[in-house]
């Protein structure tokens, strides 16, 4: 009798926490999605922090979110935990630490690493750490930082994409550059096969060149074939890549190369959709094959 009402008050009570968690989330997660609703969440109209977290933990986080300095080192002294991990849609939960070298915020990472965070957490969707962040972004400063703190150049997200990959497929050479002296593995492969060097095969533009030259130098594979048995040197034709198209066919890549299906370079030039309303692949990048890349491409072939 004793034991079956303390059973019935215990799910009663359990009900109702359940309900209230999931209206406060409701609420939270509809309030990030505004510029608004941030500020709302940082001034603590909403109160989820009660139930799992200090004060200090969540103002930190989300000064981080919000890119706020000195409200960050407010929290900090507050006696915050550097390592807390929130957050409800988007990138996030995540660390502090990621989401200021995702803003670009130098002072905020610098702390974070003197207070002993943890420098290789990951997001809980997509398994990005901050090293991984900061190369998405370009911030080469605060790539150097981390690295020199110690953390992994190579910690990958759960698609395979190492930092260094995200680098090359956003021309961030700079990062790519500081990565590369950080002990990156240049021949690192993702899920689909595709190397950093295939990704700075797919982009146009001068950083991506310099890109191409560094990873070779680092001793990436020229020859290396993703899931579809494709080169590099395959991609750039197949974007009128004309810059690193030459800087691989100079440094040795094998124009005789053939795909899964047996085609060779040729059945390759410029055979992106340039029109993105007839796309069934990728978009030919501007700058490219849109501004006379195939002959350029030819006849290098040629010649
Ligand atoms: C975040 O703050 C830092 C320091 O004030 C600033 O340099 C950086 O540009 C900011 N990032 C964003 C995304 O606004
Ligand atoms: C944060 O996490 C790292 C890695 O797990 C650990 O080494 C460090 O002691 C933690 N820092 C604090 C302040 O709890």
């Amino acid at each position: 009798m004793w034991r079956g009402r303390t059973g019935l008050w215990g799910w009663g009570l359990y009900c109702v926490a359940v309900a209230w968690i999931v209206i406060i989330a409701g609420c939270v997660s509809e309030a990030l999605d505004t510029r608004e609703g941030r500020q709302t969440l940082a001034e603590g109209r909403f109160a989820p922090r009660k139930l799992l977290q200090t004060d200090a933990d969540w103002d930190m986080w989300a000064a981080a979110l919000l890119n706020d300095t000195d409200d960050f080192f407010a929290a900090l002294e507050d006696g915050a935990d550097v390592n807390v991990s929130l957050g409800f849609e988007g990138a996030c939960p995540c660390t502090a630490l990621i989401l200021s070298s995702d803003a670009g915020n130098l002072q905020i990472v610098q702390a974070l690493i003197s207070a002993d965070a943890d420098l290789d957490a990951a997001t809980a969707k997509g398994a990005a750490t901050a090293i991984f962040a900061a190369s998405q972004k370009g911030r080469s400063a605060i790539v150097d930082v981390l690295i020199a703190a110690g953390a992994d150049v190579e910690k990958a997200r759960s698609t395979g994409a190492t930092p260094l990959m995200v680098a090359a497929e956003n021309a961030h050479a700079g990062v790519v550059g500081a990565l590369l002296r950080g002990g990156a593995d240049a021949g690192a492969a993702d899920g689909v096969g595709q190397t950093a060097l295939h990704l700075a095969s797919m982009k146009i533009g001068e950083a991506s060149r310099e890109i191409a030259e560094a990873l070779i130098d680092a001793g990436a594979n020229i020859e290396a074939r993703d899931a579809d048995m494709w080169t590099p040197l395959i991609w750039a034709a197949h974007f009128g890549n004309v810059g690193t198209f030459s800087v691989l066919l100079e440094r040795g890549a094998d124009p005789a190369v053939k795909d899964a299906s047996g085609g060779g370079l040729e059945d390759h030039i410029c055979q992106c959709p340039l029109v993105p309303e007839t796309a069934t692949g990728l978009v030919c990048p501007e700058g490219g094959c849109d501004s006379g890349a195939a002959d350029a491409i030819a006849e290098m072939l040629r010649s």
